[in-house]
């Protein structure tokens, strides 16, 4: 169920039962001319979509969430739009967080980090809990039939359990104490997606939104290797542009940026 304030908003929620992805259910309704605001969602996804042609693994529980939407821009500013949910996903996380009994140091809070867990995001679109993955992002993109772009803003929350083997490190919120459902954390999600939304359409949109990614970002002058489609870049995670690109500095001084890619922590 969406909030009032979601409601009055123009968002829709299509919630299923069982799904295999909802990512594909969102963009088969845009390739039938949906134009969202539309949640499309369930806590039972058995074929469910990650990032560079990986699956998605969640038992039944976890959150499994797809917003489609067709925002007046063009598809290389709807990129940031993962960043905009990254921020609304901590937020969100943060939310729910005293329920938990936890602190995520979060926005100032508890400044000498004393007994918090750490919620950072990883490039570009992760959500980390004290350095294991809880959260990930999706984002997909079709053109409307009249050339607008919609795009699909897939989300994964692990609610009960994490996925075994997945050749990284991740949590859940079940396992830092949270009882409530996928549809709890639907609802606090979709008010903090607001937030974010209006912050990202704003004025001064993706300044705002690189600064606030910046503030909870992992890594920041670490020791990266980056796999993207063009091979491996390592240097040291300096920072994003308004673009959400990664720039990556080099011993010799000189950068790249990175649109699309993988990141490891550590000299690989
Ligand atoms: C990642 O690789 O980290 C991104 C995972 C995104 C998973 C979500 S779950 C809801 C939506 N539907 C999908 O099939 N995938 C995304």
């Amino acid at each position: 169920r969406l909030s009032p304030d979601a409601l009055a908003a123009g968002y829709r929620l299509e919630a299923h039962e069982r799904i295999g992805s909802t990512n594909a259910r969102a963009l088969e309704l845009a390739a039938n001319g949906e134009s969202g605001p539309l949640w499309v969602v369930t806590d039972d996804q058995f074929s469910g979509r990650g990032r560079r042609g990986r699956q998605w693994h969640g038992p039944k529980g976890n959150l499994a969430a797809s917003l489609l939407i067709t925002p007046r821009t063009d598809l290389g500013t709807a990129a940031t739009l993962g960043f905009a949910a990254s921020i609304a996903l901590s937020d969100a996380l943060g939310r729910l967080a005293p329920e938990m009994g936890l602190s995520l140091g979060l926005d100032g809070m508890d400044a000498n980090g004393a007994g918090r867990t750490r919620l950072e995001l990883k490039w570009p679109n992760d959500v980390l809990l004290s350095g294991a993955k809880i959260a990930g992002i999706l984002l997909e993109s079709a053109s409307l039939r009249g050339g607008a772009p919609a795009v699909v803003i897939g989300i994964g929350v692990n609610v009960v359990a994490a996925p075994e083997d997945v050749g990284y490190p991740a949590t859940s919120l079940r396992a830092v104490g949270f009882q409530g459902s996928a549809a709890d954390v639907l609802a606090v999600l979709a008010d903090a997606w607001l937030d974010a939304h209006r912050i990202w359409s704003g004025g001064d949109g993706l300044p705002q939104v690189r600064r606030r990614w910046l503030e909870r970002a992992a890594g920041l002058d670490a020791p990266v290797a980056v796999r993207t489609g063009g091979g491996i870049v390592r240097g040291r995670l300096e920072t994003i542009d308004d673009d959400c690109r990664l720039i990556v500095r080099h011993d010799d001084g000189t950068v790249t940026k990175v649109a699309a890619g993988d990141v490891h922590f550590g000299a690989v």
